[in-house]
């Protein structure tokens, strides 16, 4: 199946992208860029930063009340307000992501999407869609690591949106001008979450300064 990118959207102002700027995130986030970082080092961090994404990226999620008892007296606490959650992946390099969300959130439902950019059309092509139950009343935080040219993040919440997701974020490490833009330009309604906007892409579409081929640093498959 093959999938819109940038298309406009009809909706209006586009959401600003909130950009995470924690000192943690700032520090991880260096030692991810590295070249010299290993494979193993670069999990770890991946998993640390998405933590901490996970940490911001549910601060909206409904809280429902529940009597408890402390050991001194009873008391009224919070809980989460049901499975109303869900993490997309972005395949492959999404994946990276899902580790340190699903230590936080470990009840959330995952589904994944996969797209190829036809070498001639240079359209997002479909390969593979697996998503929870219920996705339309669910938050849907969709996880890739790197928005660059935003075609494929678009097409992706394109997809996402037929598929009934109404609530989408999109969560990334880093961005692009180029690709908030695409992003936005397509769907004003989401809200992008990323670590850092970079300078821009290169000539072969790579984000600079940026960190590599996430997908490849991940798996090591450099
Ligand atoms: N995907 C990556 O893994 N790295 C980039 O720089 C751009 C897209």
């Amino acid at each position: 199946m093959i999938i819109e990118g940038c298309m406009t959207s009809h909706a209006v102002t586009p959401l600003p992208p909130l950009v995470l700027d924690h000192p943690l995130i700032k520090h991880k986030l260096t030692h991810l860029r590295r070249a010299e970082t290993s494979t193993a080092g670069f999990r770890r961090l991946v998993r640390e930063l998405s933590l901490l994404m996970c940490y911001e990226a549910t601060r909206e999620l409904p809280l429902e009340p529940i009597e408890i008892q402390t050991p001194l007296e009873p008391m009224q606490g919070e809980q989460l307000a049901g499975p109303d959650v869900c993490f997309i992946s972005i395949l492959r390099a999404g994946n990276g992501l899902l580790d340190g969300m699903l230590d936080l959130v470990p009840f959330a439902p995952v589904g994944h999407i996969g797209l190829y950019r036809d070498p001639e059309t240079l359209e997002a092509v479909e390969y593979y869609l697996k998503l929870p139950s219920q996705v339309s009343s669910r938050r849907c935080i969709v996880v890739d690591p790197m928005l660059a040219t935003g075609h494929s993040a678009a097409a992706a919440i394109t997809r996402l949106k037929e598929k009934g997701a109404r609530k989408l974020l999109f969560t990334c490490l880093l961005s692009t001008p180029e690709g908030i833009a695409c992003l936005q330009k397509a769907h004003p309604d989401v809200q992008i979450m990323t670590c850092s906007i970079d300078r821009g892409l290169d000539e072969h579409s790579y984000i600079v300064p940026g960190l590599g081929d996430a997908g490849d640093r991940l798996f090591g498959t450099r």
